[in-house]
């Protein structure tokens, strides 16, 4: 492999240690920014010949290399190896003027690596967000057709992993389903902030030469311009911003795969994961095991992590650019591609679960979980809450130590705790009537939960 001339080797004298020169390199991962370098350099051209420093023909040739050198990079997997380059934009511009020549040495007039690089991660997480947004969306969606598809069943709620109140199944899909609207909504407003242009900033003070920002923003699909070159240049806010949002999917999808992974378990028996998606033990042959729900969990320290990384790296950095900042890449590439890859594993967990029916609603109809209705039976008839809370408690205990469920108490058995219950209390237990009188909006009863999943259908269109 050919070294490339250094972009700034004038001022040198001696060549750069290898070990360090390796070090230096941000090419073994920024490559990943070609297409985007490309098209940023091509509306640099434009703005340089619209300025007059290029002329038509210069600005046509480079124009003519960049694409060429992006369809080669398309075209060989071995083009990136073909010399060995400091970083993306060394690479661009080394065999732009090996294909063109002169002109080629003209395109970073005006133009520093620090506004270039700006601008090309901006770009880049552009199209990553539209990308996680889509794939936040098909989760959505898996988590809904689910919901749909067994509107009927209920289990157990939780607090404190201590069996609560019973719920509708599609109730605690919608539950996930909000988090990833967030997420998703989340996203977008980070795009908001990714989508104001840099170039024209040059290293650090702006570019010299009279170049019109807001033509290039137009030609690059940007929003805005960024107002401050010294910002523009060392501003990472919105690489943060993204692996924050990304932190936030990862700890949704985290507790979805604790979940999964609890309710997996014998111990539950509520769903069973595909063949497709679950491992064997080497030394165990009954085992099944949920290897895919727990990497979901385990990444997402991952992405974490890059969340701190980037904090660490940025807080301590004068104005303008540090080369620290080349470190940003990797966390965001990183966290999109970790992110990404967890949406579509549970994606696909979701689409082949087996939903143990019957053990799930056996659950939710045990463990005293109607005990709340009763309260609120002896409230109707004019008991005050707290009185009724102590009440139930004592019919509870009762209940434990004749080791049966409140409905199956006698009548007599419970007037001896209160006279005001009476035989319609049986109905008042019941699991249908537990879910039914939960109907104001965000709760459980079957009206509501109807309506939530035709909203949350209607809310994946937009
Ligand atoms: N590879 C560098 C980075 O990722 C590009 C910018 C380098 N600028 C500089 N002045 N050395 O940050």
């Amino acid at each position: 492999m050919t070294k490339e001339k250094n972009l700034w080797g004038g001022r040198f004298g001696g060549e750069a240690d290898k070990t360090f020169a390796e070090f230096n390199r941000s090419f073994r991962f920024d490559h990943r920014l070609l297409e985007v370098d490309v098209r940023a350099s091509i509306a640099h051209c434009h703005g340089l010949q619209v300025a007059g420093v290029l002329t038509a023909e210069e600005a046509n040739q480079i124009q003519r290399g960049l694409d060429q050198i992006l369809a080669q990079a398309g075209a060989d997997s071995e083009y990136f190896n073909s010399i060995e380059s400091e970083d993306v934009h060394s690479f661009v511009e080394t065999h732009l003027v090996a294909l063109i020549g002169d002109a080629g040495r003209k395109l970073h007039t005006g133009r520093s690596r620090n506004d270039q690089v700006a601008t090309d991660l901006r770009l880049w997480l552009r199209g990553a967000i539209d990308d996680l947004i889509a794939r936040v969306r098909s989760t959505q969606e898996a988590l809904l057709d689910l919901g749909e598809a067994n509107s009927g069943v209920v289990l157990p709620g939780y607090t404190h992993l201590q069996r609560a109140q019973p719920v509708q199944f599609p109730h605690w899909c919608l539950a996930y389903f909000e988090m990833f609207s967030r997420d998703r909504e989340r996203l977008t407003d980070t795009r908001g902030r990714v989508n104001v242009l840099p170039l024209g900033s040059a290293a650090l003070a702006g570019t010299s030469y009279p170049i019109d920002r807001e033509a290039l923003a137009r030609e690059l699909e940007f929003a805005a311009i960024s107002r401050n070159s010294l910002d523009a240049v060392s501003d990472r806010d919105f690489c943060l911003e993204f692996v924050g949002a990304c932190s936030l999917v990862m700890v949704h999808l985290s507790r979805l795969a604790e979940d999964i992974i609890l309710y997996t378990t014998a111990e539950f028996g509520f769903f069973e994961l595909s063949d497709a998606v679950a491992t064997g033990s080497s030394l165990m042959p009954q085992k099944k095991n949920p290897d895919s729900m727990e990497l979901v969990r385990g990444k997402a320290g991952r992405v974490f992590g890059h969340n701190v990384s980037l904090l660490t790296m940025l807080k301590g950095l004068p104005l303008a650019y540090n080369k620290d900042m080349q470190e940003d890449k990797e966390a965001v590439f990183d966290a999109f591609d970790t992110t990404g890859q967890c949406l579509d594993v549970t994606s696909l967990v979701l689409r082949n679960i087996d939903l143990k029916e019957e053990r799930m609603s056996e659950a939710a109809s045990h463990g005293h979980m109607n005990a709340t209705e009763l309260a609120d039976y002896l409230v109707r008839k004019g008991m005050p809450f707290r009185e009724a809370h102590e009440t139930v408690g004592r019919i509870v205990m009762h209940a434990i130590e004749r080791g049966v469920e409140l409905q199956e108490l006698s009548l007599g058995e419970l007037r001896s705790m209160s006279a005001l219950l009476d035989a319609d209390v049986f109905e008042a237990l019941s699991l249908g009537e537990t879910l039914e009188t939960k109907a104001q909006p965000g709760g459980t009863s079957p009206a509501r939960v109807g309506e939530a999943l035709a909203a949350a259908r209607a809310s994946l269109l937009s």
